[in-house]
C-alpha cells in the first residue's frame, strides 16, 4: 500500500484536556496527604472533574476521533480486537482502538466517582466509609493510569509510532485504508 499519510487525530481541546488532566491528577495525588495543602487538593480534584465533564460533552460534539461513537464499540469488536492483538494481527485505528477506548471512558468515570466521594467526605456523609472509598477509588484510578502509560509505551513500540508525541501534536502517521477508514499494517 502506498497511501501513507499524516492525519490530525487529536484536536486541540482533546490535547489541552489530556495534559491539564495529567497535571490535576498528579497535583491531587501529591497534595492528598497534607493538611496544609487540603484546599489545593480540593482545587486539583474539582478541576479534574470539570475537565472530565467537558470531555464527556466533547465526546458528542467534538471532531471525528473525539466522538464516543467512533471508539465505543460492542463486546464483539472488543474481543475481536484483543484476540487480533494477541495473535499478532493489528488493526490500527487512527483514534482509540475498541479496547483502549473503553478503558479511557472507564478512567474518566472513575475520576468523576473520586470527585463525588471526595465531596461526600468533606460533607462527612457516611464518615470513615466515604473517606476509605475515596482513597480506594483514587488508588484504582492510579492503577489504571499506570496501565495506561505502559500501554501507550508498548503500543508505540508495536506500532512503531510515538503515540505520546501524537497526544502532543495531534498527528498520527499511517497507511490509510480508505475503504475501511482505519489504518492497517
Ligand atoms: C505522562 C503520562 C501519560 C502519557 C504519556 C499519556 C499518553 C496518552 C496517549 C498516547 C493517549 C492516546 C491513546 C491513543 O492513542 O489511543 C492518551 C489518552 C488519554 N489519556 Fe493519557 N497519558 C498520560 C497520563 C494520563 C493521566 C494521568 C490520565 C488521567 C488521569 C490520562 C488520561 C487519558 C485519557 C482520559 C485519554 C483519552 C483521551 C481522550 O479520548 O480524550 N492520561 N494518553
Ligand atoms: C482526581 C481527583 C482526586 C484524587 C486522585 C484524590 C486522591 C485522594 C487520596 C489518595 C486521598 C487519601 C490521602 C490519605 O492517604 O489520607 C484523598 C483524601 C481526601 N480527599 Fe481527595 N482526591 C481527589 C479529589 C478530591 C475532591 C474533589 C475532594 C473534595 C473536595 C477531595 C477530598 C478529599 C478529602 C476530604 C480527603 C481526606 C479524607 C480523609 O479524611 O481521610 N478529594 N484524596
Amino acid at each position: 500500500m502506498n497511501n501513507k499519510q499524516t492525519i490530525l487525530v487529536w484536536d486541540v481541546p482533546i490535547r489541552v484536556f489530556h495534559w491539564l488532566l495529567v497535571i490535576c491528577f498528579a497535583g491531587a495525588w501529591l497534595t492528598s496527604e497534607s493538611e496544609r495543602l487540603q484546599m489545593i487538593h480540593y482545587a486539583f480534584g474539582y478541576s479534574a472533574v470539570a475537565l472530565v465533564l467537558f470531555r464527556l460533552v466533547w465526546g458528542f460534539i467534538g471532531t471525528k476521533y473525539a466522538r464516543f461513537h467512533q471508539f465505543i464499540k460492542g463486546p464483539k469488536e472488543m474481543i475481536a480486537h484483543a484476540k487480533g492483538l494477541l495473535g499478532g494481527h493489528q488493526h490500527i485505528m487512527p483514534g482509540h482502538n475498541p479496547v483502549g477506548g473503553i478503558v479511557m471512558l472507564g478512567l474518566m468515570l472513575v475520576i468523576l466517582l473520586i470527585g463525588l466521594t471526595g465531596y461526600w467526605t468533606v460533607k462527612e456523609f457516611l464518615g470513615d466509609f466515604m473517606s476509605g472509598a475515596h482513597e480506594a477509588i483514587a488508588s484504582l484510578a492510579l492503577g489504571l493510569v499506570i496501565i495506561h502509560i505502559a500501554a501507550a509505551v508498548i503500543m508505540s513500540l508495536l506500532q512503531k509510532e510515538n503515540l505520546v508525541l501524537a497526544m502532543m501534536n495531534g498527528k498520527k502517521m499511517g497507511y490509510l485504508n480508505k475503504q475501511f477508514d482505519f489504518l492497517s499494517i
